[in-house]
């Protein structure tokens, strides 16, 4: 699918001021990264194109992304060279990073090792990469959108689908993908049994303004019900 991201990632590059998810939510809104990245070692797991390590380089922060896509980290090298901003680009798995305990002060993931990694591996493997006092800051599908999803292409409707208690893999029939969501008592558990506090939890909520519909979600529901979450962790000292 790496062909219909490269002009969603272009625009992500080009914007100046980063916005968060399906909605663009503004980061000013949000305030998903650390106030000062300056000279902050940063890994982005499962950067896809890149925009998101691009944002924190423009910040003075020195990013890595790691994917398991080589059709991704093509397109995100094409627009490291279009935009001239380079950082390392490493093929590889978010579950199993090929880097030494505690290299980094910031971990991030929008949609990537945050929906399609398993949280059972990547939580403990970020908290492996973080330095104490480090930061990790994800946002994906909230769990009520996957309770409430018929496929991964399907808009979600108003009745719940399937089992809150027992949720962790998804395989989605039409297309093989697979994705992964937790209940929140057990994110929140997880979290804290790897070493972190949580810090902030944000449910995201579609704009008022907002009228377009995804194959998985319409605008009318995300008004109604959150369909995307944010953890914004820091690793204890
Ligand atoms: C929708 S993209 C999100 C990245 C970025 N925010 C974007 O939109 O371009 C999801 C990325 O996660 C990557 N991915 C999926 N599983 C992965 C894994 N186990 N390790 C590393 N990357 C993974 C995919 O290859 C894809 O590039």
């Amino acid at each position: 699918m790496a062909s219909a991201w490269v002009e969603p990632g272009r625009r992500n590059w080009a914007a100046t001021e980063p916005s968060w998810g399906q909605w663009n939510i503004p980061e000013a809104e949000l305030h998903l990264l650390p106030d000062d990245l300056a000279g902050m070692d940063a890994i982005e797991l499962g950067c896809g194109t890149g925009y998101v390590s691009a944002w924190l380089a423009r910040r003075g922060a020195k990013p890595v992304g790691i994917d398991n896509s080589a059709a991704q980290l093509a397109t995100a090298r094409d627009l490291q060279r279009e935009f001239g901003v380079q950082f390392p680009l490493i093929h590889g798995n978010a579950e199993r990073v090929p880097y030494p305990d505690g290299s980094f002060d910031l971990a991030i993931s929008e949609y990537g090792a945050a929906i399609w990694c398993d949280p059972y591996a990547w939580i403990p493997e970020a908290a492996r990469l973080l330095r104490p006092g480090g930061r990790l800051v994800f946002l994906g599908n909230h769990t009520l959108l996957q309770l409430c999803a018929p496929d991964e292409l399907a808009p979600a409707g108003d009745r719940l689908l399937r089992d809150y208690f027992g949720l962790h893999r998804l395989d989605w029939p039409d297309d093989g993908s697979v994705e992964f969501a937790l209940p929140y008592g057990e994110w929140f558990r997880l979290l804290r049994d790897t070493g972190f506090e949580i810090e902030d939890f944000l449910e995201l909520q579609a704009p008022a303004d907002a009228t377009r519909d995804f194959d998985y979600v319409t605008a009318a529901w995300s008004k109604r019900w959150p369909s995307e979450h944010v953890f914004k962790a820091v690793k204890r000292a």
